[in-house]
């Protein structure tokens, strides 16, 4: 199998010189197995013709958001949503600069926005522009964004200045973008994964919570997607953009998500409970707003029911994994849970340490399960998120076999 096998690739071209290569671009792309589709700029269409385009991608090319034609077809959220990986090559100074300010006036820089797919560009443009403080700037802005960049190389330009600002060439294009995608090897794979926070009831205005985001649990979907898996997201709470899943849930207490994760568990290879589910709930939710009257206030709370846990005791359930989320003695916490709760696989990280965990982008995780363990290295959660589903799928199919 090639490494672009079955990914979507969206190919955005925007008005420079080196366009005149993408059509070559295109049918290395095709013969690595991806599915390509193209979308241009109005000014790409002076350098390469969408007719070369559409032979090459076997796919009609897009150039306009305002095409009743188009969003009657494959309009631009299905678009956005279709892809696996967003490429702009070549990215002229000036698309670098509608990107970097968040612009959507044409189809391929909306897309940018409507898109959840990774993004990567390849800048081509004269040597001074690509030392011109503003895209100097612009691309600092795009690098924060975690939009990769692909180039430029050096050499010769179509100006005849001689300096970085040519774009990578489509072979070199092809084989950093099989770098950075991840195989599909949880095709046919059903995953179910909780994420977030839960919400438990005091009265009609007032909740107990934590400060889960819900970032590990969306990169981990992501990813999931990404490798080709057939994702449910089981999301409480969260102020983040879920990624293009399958099925989402939106739930809010934590018998809201287990009553969810339940409903169709049956039918589920691989479960991740990565929600920061809520250990307690008030004893009575007041359907009134408890107003202020002693000066000590006392409330009890009940157990919630353990989601994971429950998942774990089914006969002929899914392989199962939990996190563990600490705050000193790590490991012995975690490889207490991982036999007490019967699980497959349980990933602890420390959320005492400030620069990882809770809310943050990057984390750390120590994996283990029955017969051994792994420190997964400081890195951002999509990336951990990856390296965490290439373990489970190893020890999902042994466990198969
Ligand atoms: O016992 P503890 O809360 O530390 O365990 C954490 C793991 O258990 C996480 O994977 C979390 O998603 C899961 N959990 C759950 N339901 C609960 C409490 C925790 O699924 N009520």
């Amino acid at each position: 199998m090639t490494s672009l096998q079955n990914f979507n690739v969206l190919l955005g071209i925007t008005g420079g010189i080196a366009a005149y290569k993408t059509p070559d671009l295109v049918r290395k792309l095709k013969a690595q197995g991806a599915n390509v589709r193209v979308v241009v700029t109005e000014s790409a269409k002076s350098f390469v013709s969408p007719l070369a385009l559409q032979a090459v991608s076997g796919n009609t090319v897009s150039d306009n958001i305002l095409d009743p034609a188009a969003e009657a077809a494959m309009g631009h959220i299905e678009l956005a949503r279709w892809a696996d990986i967003l490429l702009v090559a070549p990215a002229t100074a000036n698309f670098i600069a509608k990107l970097a300010n968040g612009l959507a006036d044409d189809l391929l820089s909306t897309l940018c926005l409507a898109t959840n797919a990774p993004i990567y560009i390849a800048p081509a443009m004269n040597q001074q522009m690509w030392f011109a403080s503003a895209t100097v700037e612009n691309m600092q802005i795009l690098e924060t964004r975690g939009i990769g960049i692909f180039g430029p190389d050096q050499g010769e330009q179509a100006c005849g200045e001689v300096g970085p600002g040519r774009m990578m060439e489509p072979e070199q294009l092809v084989s950093e973008l099989g770098k950075v995608i991840t195989h599909p090897i949880l095709k046919g794979k059903r995953i179910t994964i909780t994420a977030g926070p839960t919400r438990e009831h005091i009265d009609p205005v007032r909740y107990i919570t934590n400060h889960s985001s819900g970032k590990m649990g969306y990169a981990l979907a992501r990813a999931a997607k990404l490798m080709g898996a057939e994702v449910t997201l089981v999301s409480g709470p969260v102020n983040i953009t879920a990624p293009n899943v399958d099925k989402l849930h939106k739930v809010v207490t934590a018998e809201d998500m287990l009553n969810t994760v339940m409903k169709d568990i049956k039918d589920c290879d691989i479960f991740i409970g990565c929600a920061a589910v809520a250990d307690y709930r008030p004893t009575e939710s007041v359907d009134h707003k408890i107003k202020k009257s002693n000066i000590e206030l006392t409330l009890t709370f009940v157990r919630n029911p353990d989601i994971l846990a429950s998942v774990a005791a089914l006969k002929d359930g899914p392989f199962t994994v939990g996190f563990a989320a600490e705050t000193q003695n790590v490991s012995e916490y975690a490889k207490d849970k991982l036999q007490r709760k019967k699980l497959d696989m349980i990933a602890a990280n420390d959320v005492s340490q400030r620069d990882i965990g809770f809310n943050s982008d990057d984390n750390r995780l120590h994996v283990f399960w029955k017969s051994g363990d792994i420190q997964l290295d400081k890195a951002d959660k999509l990336t951990l998120a990856t390296q965490l589903l290439q373990l489970i799928s190893e020890h999902f199919n042994d466990a198969q076999n």
